[in-house]
């Protein structure tokens, strides 16, 4: 009997918010060696990482990436090991991060261009960490704050989403850079996390603050000097507040709207602020710069083997969660980065 591989598909397009209705599972024989292609590899993933860009991927209409195909398995981070292996270059055992997908194993084919599977040495970084800090959303903090908001000791930086996956690297990064660093985050526990764990300076409660006026006074208390780099992860209401606490020629790096994400984005209420401080504004999407990723990975690595960059994950134990977490994320349910255990 071959082994049984569980994957979850996208299954329906949402209309407005996203549902665990709009998930299928499915299932699919694993192969065997004889059955693997030269210069395949197949992957048995631990984990799974859940983002927040997936949400854009499950939409019809095409933003930077083509959506995510009807009846596919789910696009997603993965790391684990290598059960079979057909291609040189990987041994048996090898631990691994790729992008298996929402499923318990994958079939990669290493031998391809771009093939999208690199060993991970876990000697002294975790598995997991290669979906956290010394992953993906590590670079792109590590991206946004050093090659856009370009931080000189001294400055004030705010970072919103603070305690999760790229939000807790990005004000770690800035604190080592001599910045006074404030995290925007909704409750008291992820606030107090932010500035008792992570070593940030202030941390500014959003769902303390639900009105706009309430929540730019906060943002004004914890800020005296103004705001010269910011790093944006939700937009709506915050970056509102930020816009009117920006230095003259302050940086602010669009990473991500995800308050916008499972409904509609909140116009911006002041756009001329951008002209009246001179603001740089620039987006960036992290896989477009490959060539960041070893010098951001080397810090990254370090910081996070030697102790000094902190991460903190939410797990949900086994594929048949990942739906109901993926919601969650969307809502501020995780606390730190979001994964799913499979094995
Ligand atoms: N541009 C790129 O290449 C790139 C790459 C990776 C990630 N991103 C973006 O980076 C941002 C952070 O991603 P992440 O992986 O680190 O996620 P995360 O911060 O670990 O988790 C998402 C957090 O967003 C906040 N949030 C969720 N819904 C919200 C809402 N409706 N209003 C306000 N806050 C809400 C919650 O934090 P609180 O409870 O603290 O509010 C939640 O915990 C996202 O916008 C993502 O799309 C962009």
């Amino acid at each position: 009997m071959p082994a049984i591989n569980h994957q979850i598909l996208l299954g329906s397009r949402p209309q407005g918010e996203a549902t665990v209705a709009n998930f299928q599972f499915s299932e699919a024989p694993v192969p065997t060696l004889e059955a693997l292609a030269e210069g395949h590899v197949l992957v048995r993933h631990h984990y799974l990482s859940l983002d927040p860009y997936m949400r854009g991927r499950m939409n019809e209409s095409r933003s930077y990436a083509e959506p995510q195909p009807l009846g596919a398995v789910m696009i997603g981070g993965t790391v684990g090991e290598v059960l079979l292996s057909r291609h040189p270059k990987f041994a048996v055992g090898d631990r691994v991060v790729g992008l298996g997908g929402w499923q318990e194993y994958s079939v990669v084919d290493a031998s391809a261009r771009g093939a999208m599977l690199s060993k991970v040495d876990t000697t002294h970084v975790p598995l997991s960490a290669y979906l956290g800090p010394v992953g993906m959303p590590g670079v792109t903090g590590w991206y946004g704050l050093v090659q856009i908001i370009q931080p000189k000791a001294g400055e004030t930086v705010v970072v919103s989403a603070a305690s999760g996956a790229v939000g807790s690297v990005v004000g770690q990064l800035a604190k080592a850079r001599g910045c006074r660093v404030v995290g925007v985050a909704g409750g008291p526990d992820k606030c107090a996390y932010v500035v008792d764990e992570l070593g940030f300076d202030a941390c500014v409660d959003h769902k303390a603050h639900p009105d706009p006026k309430a929540f730019y006074k906060a943002l004004k208390d914890a800020t005296p000097d103004g705001i010269d780099g910011y790093f944006e992860n939700v937009g709506g209401m915050i970056l509102d507040a930020v816009l009117l606490r920006m230095n003259a020629f302050g940086r602010i790096a669009v990473c991500g709207f995800i308050a916008g994400y499972n409904g509609e984005p909140t116009p911006l209420q002041n756009p001329a602020l951008i002209l009246v401080n001179r603001l740089k504004v620039e987006g960036f999407i992290v896989s477009e710069h490959p060539e960041v990723w070893p010098e951001a990975t080397k810090e990254l690595g370090t910081l996070v083997a030697t102790g000094r960059m902190k991460f903190r994950e939410s797990v949900a134990q086994g594929l048949a969660s990942a739906p109901e977490a993926f919601l969650g994320l969307l809502k501020g349910r995780n606390f730190g980065k979001q994964l799913v255990k499979l094995i």
